[in-house]
């Protein structure tokens, strides 16, 4: 295996996908405890991610000593590589011309990093995002690439197996940076490419059968696909020893719910609890009205209480089943130490395990989101439930800004359906990461006919993300806006008219509460 270093990069999670892409098993430790990851894991080598610090301030983050000494390879990403030169003896200097976004390298002497990949006197395209830089590589360290103003570009010590880069092999826009993390991690550190999603499968059925022995697990159904793929690998482990509670409370898009009972009930024989929520979730609502946060805390708390009165009803349970993923688990690198700022309180399922005193079975606790698609084909699941967009755990109620009603609910989900139905024609589902439409709580003037309509305002959002953290609005053609504003407005009573959203986050978020 592999073992990460997180020094607090937006995008030190990369490393770790990629590296899984390969086949090679890999976690993510903080800097703060990366002494006990390493001795734990015992990993063939260790990535350095990149970091907001500055190696020249005081009490700037630091890897752990015991990996120098490990006789293994290590490679070291921007602030990754700042820190090894500094912890072998280099010098690292603050203050430099920053050199962000796109650079070409240019290779100056070979490297096994590159071998076979990028060739001596040509240039390449990759990703840098920096300002401080090194000024005087350790002993036994040479340049194996520059660019304008990262003179160590690439520089390494072939001896050691000591690799370090300043830009981002990880991202996407160092278009060779996975066969750079692949001879890392394959040709350097020797991994067998071998970890596959049927061995994980086979390993974690076998886990969650010692867990549970004879245990009742009971698992919360959100329509989503991490909580479905628990189930289904759950239930494949421990057959009927699993209940699935699935909470209706109305605020699912057209036919969700019924695809939900169907695909569980008849398809996998899993039993299942389908709780009718809808009156008591939206008389609740419309008490509560406009404010964004009083609706997801309506909802996380009815939530919890209706699953936990299902639970009493089929006689409690001694586990509850999540969908947990990695990204939930990574510990994150805090550097103000401080509590960061609540833009949303979330609500899925999650909320659930401090009230019902059950221990967790979390068989996805290692898998990044596109892992748990994987994973889902593998045991089954219809494509069209795998390859699903996100939903958020308070479903429409946040697309639904302002005051909650049945009727709006109504409305939405039909422009909703034919909004995602014109993605689905013009093939473009799988290339946005994120689609909906949204209903305001805006009426305007508009003609239909002969006559004066007086409606609501429907607004279309699309964007593109890796993890939802940011994300790009998804530039359709106008054609396109067009045919799905047309078909929106003659097709749904209520709307007419209809606006796109061209809002990146940040500063938008993706939901409009
Ligand atoms: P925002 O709106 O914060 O959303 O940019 C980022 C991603 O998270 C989803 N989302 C939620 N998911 N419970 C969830 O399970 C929630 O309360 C929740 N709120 C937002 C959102 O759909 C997007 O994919």
């Amino acid at each position: 295996s592999i073992l990460i270093i997180d020094f607090g990069s937006q995008v030190t999670q990369l490393i770790a996908r990629r590296i899984r892409e390969i086949g090679v098993y890999c976690e993510i430790a903080p800097f703060q405890s990366a002494g006990e990851a390493f001795q734990r894991l015992k990993p063939k080598g260790v990535i350095f991610s990149g970091g907001p610090a500055s190696v020249p301030d005081e009490g700037s983050p630091r890897a752990p000593e015991a990996v120098f000494t490990a006789n293994i390879p290590l490679m070291g990403i921007c602030y990754g590589q700042q820190t090894m030169a500094h912890q072998l003896g280099g010098k690292v200097e603050g203050g430099h011309a920053a050199e962000f976004g796109r650079a070409d390298v240019e290779i100056v002497a070979p490297s096994k990093l590159f071998e076979g990949v990028w060739e001596k006197g040509a240039r390449y395209p990759v990703w840098m995002s920096h300002g401080d830089r090194v000024t005087e590589l350790p002993q036994g360290f040479s340049v194996k690439a520059t660019s304008e103003n990262a003179p160590f570009a690439v520089a390494s010590d072939e001896a050691r197996r000591f690799y370090t880069t300043m830009f981002h092999p990880e991202v996407v826009h160092t278009p060779d940076g996975g066969k750079l993390l692949r001879n890392f991690v394959v040709e350097i550190c020797g991994c067998k490419p071998d970890w596959s999603m049927s061995a994980y499968r086979a390993e974690m059925s076998k886990k969650i059968k010692e867990q549970v022995g004879t245990g009742r697990v009971i698992c919360g159904l959100s329509g989503g696909v991490d909580s479905a793929v628990a189930a289904v690998l759950i239930h494949e482990a421990i057959g009927d020893q699993l209940t699935c509670v699935f909470v209706d409370h109305g605020l699912m898009r057209l036919g969700e719910a019924e695809q939900v009972v169907t695909l569980f009930r008849d398809h996998y024989n899993i039993p299942l609890v389908h709780v009718e929520a809808e009156e008591l979730f939206l008389s609740e609502l419309e008490k509560v009205g406009p404010d964004p946060e009083a609706k997801r805390k309506t909802i996380g708390r009815l939530f919890i209480e209706v699953f936990d009165a299902e639970a009493a009803k089929i006689g409690g349970a001694d586990f509850l089943a999540q969908g947990t993923l990695y990204p939930d688990v990574i510990e994150s690198v805090s550097f103000s130490g401080g509590p960061s700022v609540t833009i949303k309180s979330h609500h899925n399922v999650g909320g659930l395990p401090e009230r019902m005193k059950m221990k967790l079975v979390e068989p996805l606790r290692e898998l990044f989101k596109d892992e748990v698609r994987v994973l889902g084909r593998e045991l089954g699941l219809p494509e069209a439930f795998v390859g699903r967009h996100p939903f958020p755990g308070p479903g429409l109620a946040i697309r639904c800004p302002g005051e909650i009603t049945k009727e709006k609910l109504d409305i939405l989900r039909k422009a909703d359906a034919i909004y995602l139905d014109e993605i689905r024609k013009a093939g473009l589902y799988d290339v946005i990461w994120q689609a909906f439409a949204v209903l305001l709580p805006v009426r305007t003037v508009g003609v239909m006919g002969d006559y004066r309509t007086y409606d609501h305002v429907c607004a279309l959002r699309a964007v593109t993300s890796v993890d939802g953290m940011t994300a790009d609005f998804y530039p359709f053609d106008m054609n396109f806006l067009g045919r799905a504003a047309t078909r929106i407005i003659n097709e749904v009573k209520g709307i007419n008219r209809v606006v796109y959203d061209v809002t990146s986050k940040p500063p938008g978020t993706i939901e409009w509460e």
